[in-house]
C-alpha cells in the first residue's frame, strides 16, 4: 500500500505523520510506501521545522532527512490512500480530484482515531503544540495500521 500524508506546508504535521507511520510499518514488517506533501508551495525543498524534528526526537524518531514538496495531481495515481490533516487540506485536495476513484482515496487522518467527530490536526506552526500533534497522529496511525494487520 502507498500512503501520502498531506498538510499545508509539509514542514510540520505531514512529515511528523510520515515519520510516525514509517516507524510503525517497519515495526510490523509491512511492505508499505509512505510519503508526505503540502498543498502550499512556500517551503519546497526545506527540512521539517526544527520544532517538529524535536517533538519527534522525544519519541526516538528522526525526520531530519525529509524534504518538503507540493501535492500534485499525479499523486492521485501514485498513492492508494491520501490522508489530510485538517478540513482545509481535505477541501483543497478534493478540489484537485477529477474522478470519484481519486476522491475516494482522500480521508481525514483523525477519522481513524476519532470516527464521526470531524476532528482536524491543529496547525502547530503558530501555536507550538507539537506534542499534542504527535499524540493525535500516533493515535490515528496506530488505528490505521491495526486495521491492516
Ligand atoms: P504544516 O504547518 O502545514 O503542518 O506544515 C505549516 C507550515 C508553514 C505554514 C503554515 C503551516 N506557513 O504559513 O508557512
Amino acid at each position: 500500500m502507498n500512503v501520502l500524508m498531506v498538510c499545508l506546508g509539509n514542514i510540520c504535521r505531514s512529515p511528523m505523520a510520515e515519520g510516525i507511520l514509517r516507524h510503525k510499518i517497519s515495526a510490523h514488517n509491512l511492505d508499505w510506501e509512505v510519503d508526505s506533501a503540502g498543498t502550499g508551495g512556500w517551503h519546497i525543498g526545506q527540512p521539517p521545522d526544527h520544532r517538529a524534528q524535536a517533538a519527534m526526537r522525544v519519541h526516538g524518531l528522526d525526520i531530519s532527512g525529509l524534504r518538503a514538496r507540493q501535492f500534485s495531481k499525479i499523486d492521485f495515481d501514485r498513492f492508494d490512500l491520501i490522508l489530510t490533516m485538517d478540513n482545509e487540506n481535505y477541501r483543497d485536495v478534493i478540489h484537485m480530484a477529477n474522478l470519484p476513484v481519486q476522491k475516494n482515496k482522500v480521508k481525514p487522518i483523525l477519522d481513524y482515531a476519532f470516527p464521526g467527530q470531524h476532528r482536524g490536526v491543529p496547525d502547530p506552526y503558530f501555536n507550538d503544540r507539537f506534542q499534542e500533534v504527535y499524540n493525535l497522529l500516533d493515535a490515528s496511525c496506530e488505528v490505521l495500521i491495526k486495521s491492516y494487520l
